[in-house]
């Protein structure tokens, strides 16, 4: 591939959602790093994606140090650790792109939206980076297990920013991932698609669904 791509960091790149993105990424020419809390498991879930992928290469290190090595920083860890998770590798992200996928679920009414007192899980994580940061939040509507899965997902993703160009970069790697990346308009706005996780649960359960997703309807072809 000649066309060079942004390396990536996936900082709890060894779970459902992020290590599901993260081979979607490394099969579509994209540097990938694999973030952890433990160097070990960062190290197991590369080599993973490595076997997966066909020698796709894929690195695993501590979350800092991934965060350290990338262009652009994707979180995707439990809202239970998102600030700690945030904090420690805060040093790392100075002018870089981040990507929070967090959403705040508070088990057990996972079914039932509940918002942090920063009003979602983007503004917590604003409120944690603090204003200066490059901070877009997407990929809360996507089931993870259908992501791990080579099929095509049904699924848009909704990406919330407050600078244009920010959210383009991430509409690209939605794309990236097989899926169809949607501006959703500012940072503020990520509450909508936040709470609408808690929606497709209950859907799902009601439904006996294996992953509801969603689309948006009317954009003619976009
Ligand atoms: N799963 C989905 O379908 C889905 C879809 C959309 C959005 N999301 C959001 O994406 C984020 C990640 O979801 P996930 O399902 O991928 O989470 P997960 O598999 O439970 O955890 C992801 C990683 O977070 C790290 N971690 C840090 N603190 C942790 C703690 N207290 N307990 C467990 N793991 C911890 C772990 O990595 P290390 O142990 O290696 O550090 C773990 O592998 C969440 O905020 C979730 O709401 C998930």
């Amino acid at each position: 591939m000649s066309e060079i791509r942004s390396s990536l960091a996936v900082i709890g790149g060894t779970g459902n959602l992020g290590h599901a993105l993260a081979r979607r990424w490394a099969q579509a020419g994209y540097e990938v790093v694999i973030g952890s809390r433990t160097a070990g498991k960062a190290e197991d879930a590369a080599a993973r994606i490595e076997t997966a992928s066909g020698s796709v290469p894929a690195t695993g290190l501590t979350n800092e140090d991934a965060a350290a090595k990338a262009d652009i920083v994707i979180v995707a860890v439990p809202f239970s650790s998102q600030e700690a998770i945030l904090t420690a590798i805060s040093g790392e992200l100075a002018g870089k792109l981040i990507v929070d996928t967090t959403v705040p679920l508070v088990p057990p009414k996972v079914a039932r939206a509940q918002m942090p007192t920063a009003g979602s899980a983007a503004l917590s994580a604003r409120a944690i980076l603090g204003e200066e940061a490059r901070l877009v939040s997407a990929f809360h509507n996507v089931a993870a297990h259908k992501l791990q899965q080579d099929i095509e997902v049904d699924c848009d993703v909704l990406v919330f920013g407050d600078n244009p160009a920010d959210r383009d970069s991430v509409v690209e790697l939605a794309d990236a991932a097989g899926l169809r990346g949607i501006h959703g308009g500012p940072l503020a706005n990520s509450v909508a698609a936040e709470a609408f996780t808690s929606v497709l649960i209950g859907i799902n359960k009601r439904y006996k669904a294996d992953g509801a997703g969603i689309r948006i309807t009317g954009l003619g072809g976009a």
